[in-house]
């Protein structure tokens, strides 16, 4: 893909404690795709979408704290805040004019049909209540924010896991539809793009990780919790001596999403031919991902207890990010409303 000149956006919800899953699927992707976008004359912004957790989360000090965290997280693991755009939504004003302009571009219907909407609908009617029991506006206009988010930049690409891509086709959809009013090109349309990105690793039992099932192993813990994560990974009943298809191994699965390519390699060697334990592969694997994540969590702490440079570094990036908006609502607003 030539980035040259092209913006890749993507944000992030806060969300609570962070486990090697969030890191595969979403930080060190993103953290790569900075790096090369900028090597390639690209621009890539990341932020953290603070407003978009309130139309679930009321509670002020937690949705500070789990920003902080978040932001602290992805400084920790590598996000170089000289090269990506780094920055909080709220500190955008520039989005939320641009999320007003839209709403009279967005066709209802596409709201009724947005899948986090219809998945609290179907909630209710499971439940017996009224559909929309219990929703607000800021879940039902989810999507126009998150457009405004991505439209207001220029963004050519939005890197996003599968569950997102509904959200960036509607994006462009109510690009479109702005567009065909004034016939021309007043907002580019985004496309999503969901190759790496979004990258699912299997918990330790098994299923998705994810901190619902409770079967992460931890991005920033103690050194014995990590390595407790690793050593309860789920194994089957197989002899030791019989050859195994890697693929069909949960520990193999986890090495390979997250571990270095050698000891990858190892593991794979071991499984194929036989010979090499569950509790030996576990070893290794809780040595090297302990060893791995030990320095990030390092950092991690050291932002959190200077949390003044991490704000400064955010209104940094926010400064940088109202630059690339401001052109862009400019002629939003002198296409809707005149010169
Ligand atoms: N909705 C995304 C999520 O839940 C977060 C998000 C908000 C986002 N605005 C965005 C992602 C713009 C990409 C582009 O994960």
């Amino acid at each position: 893909m030539d980035l040259k000149g092209k913006c890749v956006l993507t944000g992030v919800k806060p969300t609570g404690t962070l486990h090697i899953g969030n890191y595969v699927g979403a930080i060190r992707p993103a953290i790569q795709m900075g790096n090369e976008c900028m090597a390639a004359g690209g621009n890539f912004l990341l932020f953290i979408a603070d407003y978009h957790a309130l139309n679930y989360l009321k509670d002020t000090p937690n949705l500070k704290e789990i920003t902080r965290q978040l932001a602290c997280s992805y400084l920790a693991c590598g996000l170089d805040p000289e090269k990506a755009v780094f920055f909080r939504q709220s500190d955008i004003p520039e989005v939320f004019e641009m999320t007003t302009i839209l709403t009279n571009f967005t066709p209802k219907g596409f709201m009724n049909k947005a899948h986090a909407y219809k998945a609290a609908v179907d909630k209710n009617i499971a439940k017996g209540e009224p559909n929309d029991a219990g929703i607000n506006m800021g879940l039902y206009n989810y999507p126009i924010l998150m457009a405004a988010d991505i439209l207001t930049y220029g963004s050519d690409y939005v890197p996003v896991g599968k569950d997102q891509v509904q959200h960036v086709e509607i994006t462009a959809d109510i690009a479109g539809a702005l567009n065909a009013v004034y016939g021309k090109e007043v907002l580019k349309i985004p496309a999503a793009i969901t190759q790496e990105y979004g990258a699912v690793l299997p918990g330790i039992d098994g299923r998705k990780m994810s901190k619902s099932y409770g079967n992460v192993i931890p991005l920033f813990d103690e050194e014995a919790k990590i390595k407790k994560a690793v050593m309860s990974i789920k194994t089957d009943s197989q002899d030791i001596n019989t050859p195994k298809n890697p693929e069909e191994i949960l520990l193999y699965q986890i090495a390979r999403g997250f571990c270095a390519p050698e000891l990858v390699a190892e593991i794979e060697e071991g499984l194929k031919k036989g010979g090499m334990g569950y509790g030996t592969i576990k070893k290794m694997m809780a040595e090297a991902i302990a060893k791995e994540l030990a320095p990030i969590h390092e950092k991690y702490v050291h932002y959190m207890a200077h949390y003044e440079d991490v704000e400064d570094m955010l209104k940094a990036g926010a400064e940088r990010a109202r630059k690339l908006a401001k052109p862009v609502l400019e002629k939003v607003r002198e296409t809707v409303l005149g010169e």
